[in-house]
């Protein structure tokens, strides 16, 4: 494994941000940005064998400063989101940045994404560390909180750990946008893509789950056997007109709980993890769509797979919790393996 660092431009106050470059015996590439523990490019082989980009991206730190898409961001400390940014936790209240409608989301203001984390190499993989201070955004507790990312074989994995010293709630996912063809070469409709999930969480005009998980049978949502995305995605289903795609999370059902097809590139992208839920997410506003290589990232060019708890779940105590107690460690794992 073939691992460095160079450097990748300064923030306005002039702080040094770096780039890890992680290359495996396969020549299968990762970059990955210690602002934000931002995962920039993967390359794999596409079916003749020629290297492919397949996660949008900027070439400029100055972009992903002010850019708003958390592209191939680590999200936290709560990724999704959660009802009117307030929550409480032992009898005590606490309130969140508002920032998407009346509801907070990925983190709030200034989230995980924003920050320069420190970065290290253990053995084949890099580990990107912050300790998020209590209060920070709002939330509970010193949380100190690890990503460590590389290959394993043709797997790109993601590992994160945390720790509090005051129960808190924490919700970490990767916000990679994946477009299979290669990043910047047009929408994602003719990908195919099959989800093990037979629930989604329906969710109100602004994204919020409902606390309803519905049957994805027969309806816009069914991912069961593979279909192309753009299939129903213009379709009248609520929670896909509301989003002008798909913007919703799956309750997983089976593993490896996703597989995605690149009609042209032949890349198949197969993920899995430990948490109950994914958030299929299709691009449908991307706003910071200048890409890598100058090349336009539009509208639906490319879909995420967050893995994570289900948006909200502190406000649903009968979902899988999202409550991380002082003294317990968090740990969950996400891989994305190209075949
Ligand atoms: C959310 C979308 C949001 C996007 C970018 C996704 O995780 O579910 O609603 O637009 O992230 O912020």
């Amino acid at each position: 494994m073939e691992i460095f660092k160079e450097p990748f431009g300064k923030l306005s106050d002039g702080a040094e941000v770096s780039r890890w470059v992680l290359i495996n015996e396969k020549g299968l590439a990762a970059k990955i940005l210690d602002y934000g523990a931002t995962i920039q490019s993967l390359i794999v082989p596409d079916k003749n064998g020629n290297p492919v980009d397949v996660v949008l991206g900027h070439d400029t730190i100055e972009e992903y400063v002010a850019g708003d898409c958390y592209l191939g961001a680590t999200i936290g400390r709560v990724g999704n989101r959660i009802g009117e940014g307030k929550f409480e936790l032992n009898g005590e209240k606490y309130e969140l940045f508002v920032n998407n409608g009346p509801n907070h989301l990925h983190g709030g203001k200034k989230g995980f994404d924003s920050f320069i984390w420190e970065a290290e190499r253990e053995g084949d993989f890099v580990v990107f560390k912050r300790i998020s201070p209590d209060g920070e955004e709002g939330y509970p507790g010193n949380l100190e909180v690890s990503v460590k990312m590389g290959w394993k074989e043709n797997s790109f994995t993601i590992e994160y750990e945390a720790k509090t010293d005051k129960d808190t709630v924490i919700n970490l996912t990767n916000h990679s946008y994946f477009n299979l063809n290669g990043a910047g070469s047009g929408d994602i409709h003719s990908h195919t893509l099959e989800i093990n999930a037979e629930k989604y969480t329906v969710c109100d005009e602004n994204c919020l789950p409902t606390g309803e998980l519905a049957s994805v049978s027969g309806t816009a949502m069914d991912f069961r056997t593979p279909k192309l995305i753009g299939k129903d995605i213009e379709n009248d289903e609520p929670c896909v007109k509301l989003s002008r795609g798909y913007d919703s999370t799956f309750v997983i059902s089976g593993h490896p709980f996703a597989k995605a097809t690149g009609d042209l590139s032949g890349i198949t992208l197969v993920a899995d993890t430990d948490q109950p839920g994914v958030q299929l997410y299709t691009a449908n506003f991307l706003t910071d769509s200048r890409g890598k290589g100058g090349l336009e990232c539009g509208l639906r060019s490319a879909f995420c797979l967050e893995t994570q708890h289900f948006p909200d779940s502190i406000h649903h105590p009968e979902w899988p919790s999202v409550i991380l107690r002082k003294g317990e460690i968090f740990k969950s794992f996400t891989s994305y393996t190209f075949v």
